[in-house]
């Protein structure tokens, strides 16, 4: 029987290239996400959609039930799906900044705990989570966003540990700037949240970076992090980070080489 995977954030991006890329390796791939015609469309590239909205953990355990019943087995997870609650620290809402947490950290760590027993029982598996650099330091104005991804790198390396016993292998990848819905999806945010008020004008900065095409034919397509996916989820003895697209070993080398105050200097930059 092939390996079977899910897939979440299957509708668009970067979770779309690597449920395509998958399947066409031979894996039986479940895509998640909440818009259904999207799903449908990725049914003729072989890839099952479900329709799931991650807030809701009865739909989260129906997903995991529905693909165990089928196959008994789930040998893949990649956790994938999220979105950027951008805006001022102060002006984003509590409301808000606790659905950046539920999307883009408790949902994918409730499917770690939904999909862990069959793996554990299978005494294999591999569990992909899709963090960021911006997993490992943060810029104004994505403060949510930041925490959201510094928490999946933390509880990567946590879980990485604690179900390497069972064959379980935990990797983390680092997506750097990616041709996909996520920029506008974190400008529209830091308009809606810090529009008005003491940060507007740096607020419509922001908002205007994240959607200046001169900018985007520069990013990387998500066929570039989906092959890196792949790679992670065949390699025999697979890296624990892999940091892919543009800009992001530079980015990262230059966090680890400049102090704080620097760091933030050269982040600025990008909002004048
Ligand atoms: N693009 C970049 O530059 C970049 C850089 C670093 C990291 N990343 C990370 O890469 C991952 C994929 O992002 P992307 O760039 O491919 O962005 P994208 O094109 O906006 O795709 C985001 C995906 O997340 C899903 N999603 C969002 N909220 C959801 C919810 N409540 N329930 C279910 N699914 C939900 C969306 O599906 P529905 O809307 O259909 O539900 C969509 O499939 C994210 O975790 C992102 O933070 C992206």
């Amino acid at each position: 029987m092939g390996d079977v995977a899910v897939v979440t954030g299957a509708t668009s991006g970067i979770g779309a290239a690597t449920a395509v890329a998958l399947a066409e390796r031979g894996f039986t791939v479940y895509g998640l996400g909440r818009r259904a015609d999207r799903l449908a469309a990725l049914q003729n590239r072989g890839v099952a959609g479900l329709v799931v909205d991650l807030t809701d953990n009865a739909a989260l355990e129906a997903a995991v039930t529905t693909v165990l019943a089928a196959h008994g087995h789930i040998d893949v997870l990649v956790n994938n799906a999220g979105y950027g609650e951008y805006g001022a620290i102060e002006d984003v809402s509590m409301d808000l900044a606790r659905r950046q947490m539920e999307i883009n950290v408790l949902a994918q760590m409730r499917l770690v705990q939904l999909v862990l027993p069959a793996m554990r029982r299978s005494g294999a598996g591999r569990i992909v989570n899709v963090t960021s650099i911006g997993g490992r330091f943060s810029m104004g104005f994505g403060g949510w966003y930041h925490a959201s991804k510094h928490a999946l790198e933390a509880l990567s390396d946590a879980l990485r540990q604690e179900v390497a016993p069972f064959g379980i292998k935990v990797v983390v990848v680092e997506p750097g700037v990616i041709k996909t819905e996520w920029s506008q999806v974190a400008g529209q945010n830091a308009a809606q949240s810090s529009g008005h008020g003491a940060y507007a004008a740096k607020a419509s900065r922001v908002t205007n970076m994240m959607n200046r095409p001169w900018v985007n034919w520069l990013f990387s397509s998500p066929g570039v992090v989906a092959k890196t996916i792949v790679r992670a989820i065949q390699a025999p003895r697979p890296r624990t980070r892999y940091t892919v697209g543009m800009g992001a070993k530079p980015i990262l080398l230059m966090r680890r080489l400049l102090p704080d105050r620097a760091m933030d200097r050269a982040m600025g930059i990008l909002f004048r």
